[in-house]
């Protein structure tokens, strides 16, 4: 292709520059930002379409960066295949596609992200898709919200906002009963267990959240077995819900810290939360790692790694939560998750926002909920902007 052959201007500036020999390799992965490949002949194109060929055509099938950071998360879930997805609802909306079909029904748990709930109950019923919710600490209502038409389970380990835990075990057995795959979001609970090992058939990671894990990326992803994931990927391009490359690369960078992130969250949240426990304006406390959370005992059995980085409290009503987030001096109020700043989010406001009341209120969501996303600030840093913010209530 090269030639020092003078051409014209335009076309000197036009042509992408050759990529410089190199007899060495670079220690951190490249970004390839092309959006589409220079493939050789009709024979090899073919040939990539098919997979007899590896390698790259179209940035929206594939490209290295997805690649890389897609093995990397299948490794870390003990999963054969993984695909990269444009955020966390990409990869559960090109999962859901892609195994549910026109009459299909999908059990999905209560108290699931908003956006998940409004995709399976008011979205995916428009195109025929039933549905029915169970109780994941009730798993007598998983057999009767099966159906012989149910074709998937939904489920997320650990629930938004209080952190109710998925019995993965007992979920997994009724689904291999039913004869259905289990999709399981593990967006709050990365590297704490790893939910293919204990019975789920997908998990859905929110990038954005923990691994990613400062705040600088919207990316999801789905991993399993690699006949399942192979049609989640063609349904993902074919939606137009892949990655893109940068955020594919921030996310490996991100991932780089992701182990200790949890180690160290997981203490300080499990030093605040005691903290909050005593706490004379502080109504409840769920946090896993207090013999007060319902869930402990699961937790316990099935966590591996800490009790997360998530601590939910309860400041009375919307009006004290409100002044709490007023008199926060350095934690944000920020609707997400996962930052390795704290910060502080308002469920009722904004993951649960338009999901119907009486729904919320008989899930025990209220408007005095507050959740603390911990990062990697000192401790008694934290307490001192949640304690002058606390007496200020
Ligand atoms: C549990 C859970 N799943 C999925 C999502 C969606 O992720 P994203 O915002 O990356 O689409 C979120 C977002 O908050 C979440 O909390």
């Amino acid at each position: 292709m090269s030639s020092q052959e003078p051409v014209a201007d335009s076309t000197l500036c036009a042509r992408a520059p050759e990529i410089p020999p190199s007899a060495s390799e670079p220690v951190a992965p490249n970004i390839a930002l092309s959006s589409v490949y220079r493939v050789k002949n009709l024979d090899d194109i073919d040939a990539l379409n098919e997979g007899r060929l590896s390698g790259f055509f179209y940035a929206r099938d594939g490209h290295p960066n997805a690649v890389q950071l897609g093995d990397k998360l299948a490794r870390l879930e003990r999963a054969e295949a993984g695909v990269v997805c444009a955020s966390g609802m990409a990869a559960v909306a090109a999962s859901l596609l892609a195994l549910l079909d026109q009459a299909d029904h999908v059990a999905i748990s209560d108290g699931l992200y908003g956006k998940t709930t409004t995709l399976a109950t008011r979205e995916l019923s428009r195109f025929g898709v039933l549905h029915d919710a169970f109780d994941p600490s009730r798993l007598e209502s998983l057999e009767s919200a099966i159906t012989p038409r149910t074709r998937l389970i939904v489920a997320e380990t650990v629930s938004n906002p209080l952190l109710r835990v998925c019995d993965v075990e007992r979920v997994g057995e009724a689904a291999r009963k039913a004869g259905v795959p289990f999709l399981i979001d593990h967006t709050f609970a990365p590297l704490l267990c790893r939910p293919l090992e204990l019975g789920a058939t997908i998990v859905v990671h929110s990038l954005t959240k923990l691994i990613g894990g400062h705040s600088d990326v919207t990316l999801g992803a789905a991993l399993g077995p690699k006949s399942l994931i192979d049609r989640i990927k063609s349904v993902a391009s074919t939606f137009g819900q892949t990655g893109g490359p940068f955020d594919s690369w921030l996310s490996l960078r991100g991932m780089a810290t992701l182990s200790l992130r949890v180690e160290r969250t997981s203490q300080t949240a499990l030093e605040l939360a005691h903290r909050l426990e005593s706490h004379a304006k502080v109504r409840r406390v769920f946090y896993l790692g207090l013999a007060s959370h319902p869930d402990a005992d699961l937790a316990r059995r099935i966590f591996v790694r800490g009790f997360g980085a998530m601590i939910t409290f309860d400041v009375g009503g919307r009006d004290q939560a409100d002044r709490l987030i007023r008199s926060l001096r350095e934690i944000p109020f920020a609707p997400s998750l996962g930052d390795v700043q704290t910060t502080l989010s308002h469920p009722c406001s904004t993951s649960h926002r338009g999901q119907d009341p009486a729904v919320l209120a008989r899930l025990g969501i209220t408007p005095g909920l507050v959740r603390l996303s911990v990062g990697l600030e000192d401790v008694n840093d934290l307490w001192d902007d949640l304690g002058q913010a606390l007496h200020a209530l």
